[in-house]
């Protein structure tokens, strides 16, 4: 039987000592530094990373091939984090646990730690070596079209998009048609990118990565379906941040719309949906398997 937790610990600890290295002196201003370093460090579940890895591993690619974009992925996830956090955001005080960034630095540090994460991570993408024969061109190639995949995902027709029209609906009634679309935009997107980027790193052909990319986009809302359900009914401690904040501040949720047991029933069978889309894969896919389950079963 798989076990899906030693599985995230062994893949927690290669991804936190890579990120550990790429902060390292990773600006010249101590404060700056401090900032970025406490957000990312502050315990975050690593999804983003780990799915990037368990989706190259899947296709049969090495979780040292892609490394340095599950840390990207993760680094465009933290940035995005800390200014949901901001007071012109959601305003929200605690996150993974600790004092938001803007709380335990200050409004202006985070918004630099947040910018400064952000375009760190694409120079780590976009830090490939130069081509010299053709095997390394090929290589090359797949790098730019993650790094664009990846900016797709976290720009204005991704997950920034998905923010503003978040921000926007706040205190409105919407159709569900539109609630998925911001929930796909501001979550489901860069969950997309972190499997299809795993995928393509991985050396996956295209009928597998379009399944890949099928499954990803089911869990992806799935995933954001479950952060609904738990600002409703979740610890704030186990949790390690606010809850009922979003009928607080009238945010568009599945909740709100479709009550707790029809959200839950269709979390479920949006992850019934991706797994079916693994169909097509042998046991080396049984992480991602294992990551849909865990992705409506949290707790936190
Ligand atoms: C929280 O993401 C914000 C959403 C996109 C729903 P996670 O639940 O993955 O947060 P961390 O990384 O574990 O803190
Ligand atoms: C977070 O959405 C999405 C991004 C940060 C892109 P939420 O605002 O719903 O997530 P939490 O509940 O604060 O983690
Ligand atoms: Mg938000
Ligand atoms: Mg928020």
């Amino acid at each position: 039987m798989f076990d899906l937790n030693a599985y995230l610990d062994s893949k927690r600890k290669r991804i936190n000592s890579a990120l550990n290295e790429i902060l390292q002196n990773s600006s010249d201003s101590e404060n700056l530094t401090a900032a970025m370093n406490y957000s990312i460090m502050a315990g975050g579940k690593r999804l983003r990373p780990v799915l990037c890895i368990a989706a190259a591993e899947s296709v049969g690619g090495d979780e040292k091939n892609v490394l340095r974009a599950a840390c990207a992925l993760e680094m465009i996830h933290t940035y995005s984090l800390i200014h949901d956090d901001l007071p012109a955001m959601d305003n929200d005080d605690l996150r993974r646990g600790k004092p938001a960034c803007h709380i335990k630095f200050d409004e202006a540090t985070a918004i630099l730690a947040g910018d400064a994460l952000l375009t760190l991570a694409f120079q780590i993408l976009s830090s490939i070596d130069f081509p010299t024969d053709s095997t390394d061109e090929k290589h090359a190639t797949k790098w730019i079209e993650v790094i664009n995949m990846i900016t797709r995902a976290a720009g204005p027709k991704g997950m920034i998009g998905g923010q503003m029209l978040d921000i926007a609906s706040e205190g409105k009634s919407l159709p569900i048609d539109k609630l998925k679309k911001i929930h796909y935009l501001k979550t489901g997107a860069l969950i997309e990118a972190s499997v299809c980027s795993g995928a393509i790193l991985g050396g996956g052909g295209s009928k597998e990565i379009e399944h890949l990319k099928i499954y990803a986009k089911n869990i992806g809302l799935a995933f954001q379906v479950t952060d609904d359900i738990l600002n409703v009914e979740g610890d704030p401690i186990v949790m390690g941040k606010a809850v009922g904040t979003d009928k607080q501040h009238k945010k568009a949720t599945y909740p709100s719309l479709l009550g707790i047991e029809k959200s839950k029933s269709f979390a479920k069978d949006l992850v019934n949906n991706a797994l079916q889309a693994l169909g097509i894969f042998d046991n080396k896919s049984d992480p991602l398997r294992a990551v849909a389950d865990y992705i409506i079963e949290r707790k936190k």
